[in-house]
Parts: C-alpha cells; structure tokens; sequence
C-alpha cells in the first residue's frame, strides 16, 4: 500500500475503533458484532507494525477500554488493568509459545506448562479485600483509572462481603468478570420487552449495562454473576502459580469458572480449545473463547507486560458464530402487547451447527440505522440461544432490486391503526381484540410462570383458535372433553389430563393470576407489589390511579397501564367471567400478626451478619417489608458498615436506624 493511503486507513480506522470503543465501553450498547471489530483492530494492528514509525500510543491498538464515566467517582488500580492480545488460529498460539521460549531462553523442544480459562464475556471488574473485608469494587475504565461500583458489587450474592476465612490476608486484589447467564438473561429481555423497554442485544450488555446503574436497588435485582481469575495486588499472602492461586479461591468463597484446567505445551493447550469449543453450546452462559496463561508466577515476571496486555497470557477466539445468507422475506409479527416486530425469513443456513431461518430486526430504527431491505445479503450472528441477529448487509451484492419495508401503517393481523408512541422505539397495534394479541395473551395466561395450564402450549391454542373454540382466556374454563375430541390425534386420556390441569390452575395464588391476565407493564415482580398492597382482586379493580402510585416502586406509567385495563369493560366482564367459572386467586400465606406486620425496613450499607436477601426473607417472614429505597413511610433503616446517603436521608427525616445487632435482637423479640 502507498503510505500515502495507509496513513489515510490508520487514521479512519483509529476513528472507527475510538467511537466503538466508545459505543461498548461508555454505552454498553455496541452497532458491530465483536468479530467485525476484531477485524478491524487486526487490520489496524497490521498497518501500525508494516509502518512503525506511524504507530503512536494514543492509537486504539495501544490502549485498553475505555474512559471511566464522570456520573461514578473514579478510582485508580493499584496495578494496571491490562487487556489481552488475541490469536485466531494454531499458528497464532504456536508463536506466542515459540516467542516464550525465546524470550525466557528456553529450548525450542521445552514444554510450558499454561492454565486455560474460558474467556468469559461480560464485564472485567476489580475486588479490594482489605484484612478480609470488601471495601471496593470498579469497573476497569482506561485500565488505570475505573469507575467505584462498590455498591453495585455488593448487591451480588456470589461476592462475599467477607472472606470464609478465620484469618484473611491483609491485603488480596482480584479481577473476575461479572456476567448474566443465558436463561436469566432471556427472562430479564422477556421482562424487558414485556414493559415496553428495548431489550439488551447480548448478555455481555446486560451485565454491563447493570452494573453501571447508578440505583444499586436496580443492579440488585438484574441476575448478575461472577467468576475470578486474576490477582491484582496482595499481601499477607503468596502464590507460585496461576493454578495454585486459582484454588484457593473457592475456600475464600470466591467462584472459580470449574472449566480451568492446567495443561502441558501448545498440544495441550489445541485440545482444550477444540473441547471447549465443543461444550460450548451447552453451557449456560456465553464465551468467546479460550484465555490462555503461563503458569507460574515466576516465568510470568521475567516475561512482563506490553503497553496493553501481558506478555505472558493470550486469548484464543472462538471463531464467530456467523454466516452469509439472504433475507427472503420480512414479515412484521405482533406480540402479546401488541408490538410490532419485524422478523426475516432466510434463506435456510447452517450457523455452528445449527440450521437458522428466521433472524430478529429488532425494530424499524435499528432496521432503517442497518439500512436491511427484502433480497438482501447479509451477515447474521448467532449469540448464545437467542435468535440470530442480522449483523450488516453486504452492499456490494445488492442489485437494486431489494425492498425496504416501511413502518406498517394497520396492524398485519387485524387491520387496525398502528401507532409508535414518541418515547418508545416500538411500533404497536392497540386493538385489544387482534387476533394475534389473543393468540399470545392466551399462550402467556397458560404458560408455567402464569397460571401453568400443563400441556396447553402454542399447539392446542393454535387449533383451540382454528376451531373457534375460544375468544379469550376465559373461555378457557367452559372447554370441555367434547371439544377436545375435535382435534387431530386427541385421545381420551390426553384430553382428560388437560382438562384437570385447567382446574388445577384455577387455585393459583392471586398474584400468579394477576401477571397472568397479561396486563402491559406488569411482570411477576410488579404483579407481586400489586397483590401485596391490595390483597384481593376485587380491591385491586376497584383501585384509582393515586393509590397504585403510593405503593413503592409503581410509576405512572405503570399506574396508568393497570388503571386503563381494569377500566376497559371487556376486561371487566371477561374477569367476571373468570371468576364465575370458579378461580379463587388466593393470597399468599402472610404472617399475620407477625413482628413486622405493616413495617419498612430498609437495608444500607455493607452487612457483615446476614445478606440483604436474607435480611429482606427475614423481615417479610415476619409480614413486614424490605424497601430499596428512604422515605417518610420507611420505619427502620438497618445500617451497616460505611452507610451513605440513605443513612443520612433516613437522619434527615427522623427514621428510626439500627445496627444490624439492633435489627437481630428486634427480630428475636427484645427491645
Ligand atoms: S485475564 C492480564 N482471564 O478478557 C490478564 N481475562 O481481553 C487480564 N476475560 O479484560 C485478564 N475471561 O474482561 C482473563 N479467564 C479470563 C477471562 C478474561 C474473560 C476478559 C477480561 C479482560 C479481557 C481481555
């Protein structure tokens, strides 16, 4: 390449890879798939090393994440925070191994004993154990400085606040990534689309976009988790090797990945990545690929570090889970509250393994943003278990016939006006009666989290719709064996078995029956807050927009949703309906005269007797109420060590505040 031309590249793509570093990093919400980075930082990294003397150190290639946001105070690593080179091949290892030996003046033919790790992909954070105690928690920000999520940290349960151990080094640094596994991740997205909210593209977004809540009351309730694999700082305590590290962790209480193993040479190393690479569809959070590290501590001093990573250790990528195909169609499909998605239909094609049709375009923004038209090629990624996702459209192959397909202006199902609210990315159909509502509502009320009719999945209420048996979820309860009959391969004992799970569900308690009936903005968390506050549906019904507002964590929006659907006389009649029928949602057994009963506690600060999930069982076990947050309503204020603005709050309005001693003896009945 002229240089001319290449300086011209190096400085487009140090443009490129600083704003999507910023996108991923500052953002936790990235436009190109991880391998379409990777390509361009390699091609980067190629040009810098064809033409040394055009490399500088505030080049991409030179440095690690990105800047600490300002809305959380900073704090500076002890020891840099370094990131890891990649390798994407055998030969790539090969000479990272051939380069070690050289480096350490070993024989080409001695045998280097490595540690593989999967390289998880979440978010790389920092620990400080001091004497034993948690006192700091951060992101890794520019590797230097990172952002103090201490008391986002230490809503996770698998982070010990304390060291198990009687007598804890004085001093233990540990970096880990924190992450969100697959099945909770699609629950948290299904939550997500549910309230109206644009689901995180990937778990790694999820996670980091959760631990950077600068609420931890909202960081305590996303399904966060953790595995350590590095030392930072120590004292009081010493190491010889990476593995010997690692496996004392677990007796501190500090979660190892169990898929760590200690191999002989780059042989070893080839197959722990080919049968990673195998158990990677079946375990149950994502990875990326193999992290690989020399094993003792000794070797990895006298290698040292580069400006960004350590010469020691080298992340081995799994190839992408990505494929070319072509978009045949885009259908728009409505959900159960209406939104309108569009889905493509594609040409059928192997991804790793498995055979994909159909690919999410999320929304006609991220649509419009990707420019995707019917007939065009493009590249789809499949992520972890979710639906593959188009990644961009190879341009070069349109031939000017392909088709965009504009905001649906009726609903594909009904025919009805579609509307896209100013604050919402999503386009919704409101006819309550669309056909493709009812078919979903009806396959939410049935669902296992619902009312868990068992065996009533999309198959029967398909045919259940087909036969015009049912309108709605009501009509559920008037089925009988007789029509039951009329579908294909029904036999007598199935259709029995379904009809006595219909009546099994109908003793569900009264919040199941409420996230049941499908109401929009109302999860099973929501749905919880609602029968505790009204405790029967008839009080419920009855209620008036002020008084859903008073309870905690109920906004407007919400408030309005729940207000407009009990409003609505079809919704009344169809639960008059459902009670008719013989549903008694009944009411969680609550302590009644419980020590608690109608009190508020909140729990702030770090708690060295109980967790705050114990903490929270304990006071709702004896009828009271663990709130996130201060308020006049608020009765005690459990504070432990280096309590913040929620022990000041609670001082400011005069709330009663314990010790955590105080709350133990409050709860055991002295005074
Ligand atoms: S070791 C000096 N081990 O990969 C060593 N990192 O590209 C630094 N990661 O920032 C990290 N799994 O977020 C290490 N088992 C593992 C890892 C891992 C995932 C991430 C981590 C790091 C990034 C480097």
């Amino acid at each position: 390449m002229e240089k001319q031309t290449a300086i011209k590249r190096i400085e487009s793509l140090r443009k490129e890879l600083e704003r999507h570093n910023s996108l991923y990093y500052e953002n936790d919400n990235p436009e190109i798939s991880d391998a379409e980075y990777d390509a361009l930082f390699a091609e980067l990294k190629a040009l810098e090393e064809s033409a040394p003397t055009l490399a500088v150190v505030s080049s991409p290639t030179a440095k690690v994440g990105g800047k600490p946001l300002a809305r959380f105070s900073q704090i500076a690593h002890r020891l840099p925070m370094l990131s890891l080179d990649n390798a994407f091949s055998e030969g790539d290892i090969a000479e990272f191994d051939r380069r070690i030996k050289r480096e350490l003046g070993l024989a080409e033919e001695a045998i280097i004993d490595y540690v593989c790790e999967p390289k998880m992909d979440g978010l790389a954070v920092e620990l400080v154990y001091e004497d034993g105690e948690l006192v700091q928690g951060s992101t890794r920000g520019d590797g230097e400085i990172g952002e103090d999520i201490s008391a986002n940290l230490k809503t996770i349960k698998s982070i010990p606040h304390r060291l198990a151990e009687l007598f804890p080094p004085q001093l233990l640094e540990l970096r880990g990534e924190v992450y969100i596994p697959l099945e909770p991740f699609q629950k948290l997205n299904g939550e997500r689309e549910e309230a109206g909210e644009p689901p995180f593209a990937n778990p790694r977004n999820a996670a980091a976009g959760s631990l950077r809540q600068l609420d931890p009351a909202i960081t305590a309730k996303r399904p966060l988790t953790i595995f350590c694999y590095a030392p930072g700082l120590i004292e009081g305590i010493e190491f010889d090797s990476q593995l010997n590290f690692l496996k004392k962790l677990p007796a501190l209480g500090l979660p190892v990945n169990p898929l760590t193993k200690k191999v002989a040479g780059i042989s070893g190393v080839a197959g722990y990545y080919s049968q990673l690479m195998e158990q990677r569809e079946s375990l149950d959070y994502e990875i990326d690929g193999v992290v690989i590290k020399v094993d003792s501590f000794a070797m990895q001093s006298e290698l040292g570090v580069k400006s960004r990573s350590p010469k020691w250790a080298i992340a081995w990528k799994f190839p992408p889970r990505q494929a070319v195909t072509v978009i045949e169609d885009i259908v728009p499909s409505v959900g159960r509250t209406g939104v309108i998605t569009p889905t493509a239909n594609l040409r059928p094609v192997e991804v790793s393994g498995v055979i994909v049709s159909r690919a999410t375009l999320h929304n006609w923004e991220e649509m419009e943003r990707k420019d995707i038209r019917i007939g065009d090629t493009v590249v789809i990624e499949r992520a972890g278990d979710v639906i593959p996702a188009v990644v961009r459209v190879l341009l070069e192959k349109r031939s000017g016939s392909e088709k965009f397909l504009e905001i649906p202006s009726a609903c594909p199902e009904c025919g009805s006006p579609t509307v896209k609210l100013p604050n919402e990315v999503a386009v919704r159909c409101q006819n309550l009666s669309c056909p493709a509502q009812i078919r979903e509502a009806l396959i939410h009320f049935a669902s296992r989290n619902a009312m868990d009719i068992d065996g009533l999945g999309e198959k029967y209420i398909d045919q259940l719709l087909r036969l015009g048996l049912v309108r709605d979820i009501a009509d559920i309860y008037s089925l009988t064996k007789a029509d039951f009959m009329q579908f294909e391969r029904m036999g007598d004992k199935l259709a029995e078995n379904l009809l006595t799970a219909i009546e099994e569900s109908k003793t569900r308690e009264l919040a199941t029956f409420i996230f049941a009936l499908g109401i929009r903005h109302v999860g099973e968390h929501t749905a919880k807050l609602l029968a505790g506050a009204f405790g029967s549906l008839q009080n419920l019904m009855s209620s008036r927009e002020e008084e859903l507002l008073s309870i905690r964590e109920v906004g407007p929006q919400v408030a309005e949703s729940i207000a407009a659907y009990f409003q609505d006389e079809k919704n009344r009649e169809m639960i008059e309906r459902l009670l008719a029928s013989g549903i008694t949602p009944s009411v969680a057994e609550k302590r009644v005269g419980g020590r608690f009963t109608g009190k508020t506690f909140v729990f702030t600060g770090s708690l060295e007797r109980f967790s705050r999930s114990d903490a929270q069982k304990m006071v709702e076990a004896e009828g009271g109420h663990a709130a996130g947050s201060v308020s006049k309503k608020t009765d005690y204020v459990v504070a432990g060590a280096e309590a913040g603005s929620k022990l000041e709050k609670a001082r400011n309005l005069g709330v009663s505040i314990l010790s955590e001693e105080e709350f133990l003896l409050l709860l055991s009945g002295g005074d």
